[in-house]
């Protein structure tokens, strides 16, 4: 499938794809989010991809939604379509996401970005729910996952202020997992996407869910949750690879079964 807003890149067991909208720093219209809907779909049906690297350019990650596309909207619009609903389908992928972050994140790329895995930044990048400037505020996750990274104080100041946070700041708060010098983000981050798809792509997925289990409910329910996902792993060849290969101190040969 070809894309007007993305280009794609097939490395070894990982997709990279990047935005490409240089004329307006990313940002997200309606193609742009169709468009990563249906590559991560592409991504989760193809066993030849273990992990997905999504990036913007030097500049920006995504300045946010486009503006100009939702300028003229009126509360029937949004409401009625229930506007950014969609992002569901790409925050419910199987596989493993991870963001490159360089430049600006902002807005909904900011949201994009936090509904990645997690986040590798480059020492450029910048964060920031800008919204309240222009009359609006987060519609894409902002208010809730970014209260969830980085708590309630932070989020406030930087949902009620609009202010930037520097790749510093987020990596301090807990927003990425880690910073890079600017010109090795992409290739650390397809290293580290190297890392995830060599592993069993069943395993990696249950992990996922594993995981963002403890962003959506409470301890006890994420707990029981987390046990059965790890029960279920014993029904997997792969498991059975994994500890073998240990026993016998050899390297797994996983099936992704
Ligand atoms: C549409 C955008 C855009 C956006 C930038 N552009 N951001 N177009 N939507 N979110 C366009 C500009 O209009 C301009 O096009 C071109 O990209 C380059 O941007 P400049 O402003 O000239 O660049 P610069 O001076 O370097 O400033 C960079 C910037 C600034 C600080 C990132 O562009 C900016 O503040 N952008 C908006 C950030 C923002 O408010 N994001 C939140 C969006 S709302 P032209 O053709 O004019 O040259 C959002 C809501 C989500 O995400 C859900 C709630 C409803």
């Amino acid at each position: 499938m070809s894309y007007q807003t993305l280009l794609i890149e097939k490395r070894d067991n990982v997709l990279l794809v990047r935005l490409n909208r240089p004329e307006a720093l990313n940002a997200l219209n309606s193609t742009v989010a169709q468009e990563l809907i249906a590559v991560t779909a592409e991504a989760d049906a193809d066993d030849s991809i273990g992990c997905l690297v999504l990036t913007g350019s030097e500049k920006a990650f995504a300045a946010g939604a486009d503006i100009k596309e939702m300028q003229p909207l009126t509360f029937q619009d949004v409401a009625v379509t229930d506007k950014f609903a969609e992002w569901s389908l790409f925050t419910g992928r199987r596989k493993p996401i991870i963001a490159a972050v360089a430049g600006y994140a902002l807005g909904g790329g900011c949201e994009l970005a936090m509904m990645c895995d997690f986040i590798l930044a480059a020492d450029s990048a910048k964060f920031g729910q800008p919204e309240i400037k222009l009359g609006t505020i987060p519609g894409m996750g902002g208010s809730q996952r970014l209260t969830r990274f980085v708590g309630k104080s932070k989020a406030m100041d930087m949902v009620l202020t609009g202010r930037m946070m520097d790749a510093a700041e987020a990596e301090r708060c807990g927003l990425v997992s880690r910073v890079v010098p600017a010109a090795e983000l992409v290739e650390e981050a397809v290293k580290v996407a190297a890392v995830i798809a060599s592993m069993s792509q069943p395993v990696a997925a249950m992990a996922k869910e594993a995981v963002n289990r403890a962003f959506e409910t409470t301890l006890t329910e994420g707990l029981i949750a987390e046990r059965r996902l790890f029960h279920s792993t014993f029904a997997l060849d792969d498991r059975s690879e994994g500890m073998a290969a240990f026993v016998e101190r050899r390297a797994p040969d996983f099936k992704n079964r």
